[in-house]
């Protein structure tokens, strides 16, 4: 049984985030049980962090898009690494996000702004980098630049950007987001006031603040609603802000259904724009 969320206070803003499904090799289970709660939680926005897919398969992109198709809106999808044809080299190289554009819309950046929330994707996924490790990220600053300017620009008490990997490293993680430019994104962002960055590809969920502004920028990212799992259990995160705090929480599958596994508190920033 999913439980019944809490009342919000009128000033909250409430995200469900949710990456790594890995459509291929999801948990149907936990999969099915989270789109039920996100529609039970309400929330301002959904946001998917990519990583919808195993290896970029048109079957996998075809069952992603379906359940992406039940979540509900407002929503921002952006893509994963494994969201370009995974063991297509050619492909992969020539054409990483041909079957993103065909399945599921625009690859490179998205945005959402709604009553207290203004929210900006970029993608950080690449098909091919002149570099071992082609899956690490990489982000381009001049998007970041647009990022801070739509910021800049909004009315909005919350300011949030997602992607799919962490811009800077997360001590202890599984994996290195490893993103080329992530650093000075960040502080690029931390200086534009951003308030949250998602993120996925760890499939460890995680929440801290980031060390540059004016303080008061956090990151938290997701886990993994897939079967490959990395020492944790499935789980998604909820995110809610009020005016004086955020809080992240990550919602753990138990093979039965979702209970609070982790959670962050975190203090907002006080002076708009700031
Ligand atoms: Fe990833």
């Amino acid at each position: 049984m999913t439980p019944a969320p809490a009342a919000l206070r009128p000033d909250t803003v409430r995200i469900v985030h949710l990456t790594d499904v890995h459509f291929g090799l999801e948990d149907r289970a936990a999969v099915e049980a989270a789109l039920l709660m996100a529609h039970a939680l309400k929330p301002t926005l959904t946001v998917v962090t990519g990583d919808i897919t195993l290896a970029g398969r048109p079957d996998e992109f075809r069952a992603a898009r379906a359940w992406l198709d039940r979540l509900p809106r407002p929503i921002l999808v952006t893509p994963g690494n494994h969201d370009t044809p995974y063991y297509n080299l050619a492909l992969r190289s020539l054409q990483p996000f041909h079957r993103w554009r065909r399945f599921i819309g625009a690859d490179d950046a998205a945005e959402f702004e709604g009553p207290g929330l203004v929210a900006c994707a970029i993608n950080t996924a690449r098909g091919a980098q002149p570099r071992l490790n082609w899956a690490q990220g990489a982000i381009n600053l001049t998007a970041i630049e647009g990022v801070a300017a739509r910021f800049g620009r909004a009315d909005a008490s919350l300011r949030v950007f997602a992607c799919h990997h962490p811009l800077i490293d997360v001590e202890g993680a599984p994996v290195s987001g490893g993103v080329h430019r992530g650093d000075a994104a960040t502080r690029a962002l931390c200086e534009a006031g951003v308030d949250l960055i998602l993120t996925g590809h760890l499939h460890n969920p995680f929440a801290r603040p980031l060390p540059y502004g004016a303080g008061c920028s956090y990151v938290a990212g997701a886990g993994t609603l897939s079967l490959r799992t990395r020492g944790v259990p499935a789980s998604f995160s909820v995110i809610e802000a009020t005016d004086d705090t955020l809080s992240v929480t990550a919602q753990a599958w138990t093979g039965s259904h979702f209970e609070p596994f982790r959670n962050w508190a975190f203090p907002r920033r006080q002076s708009a724009g700031g």
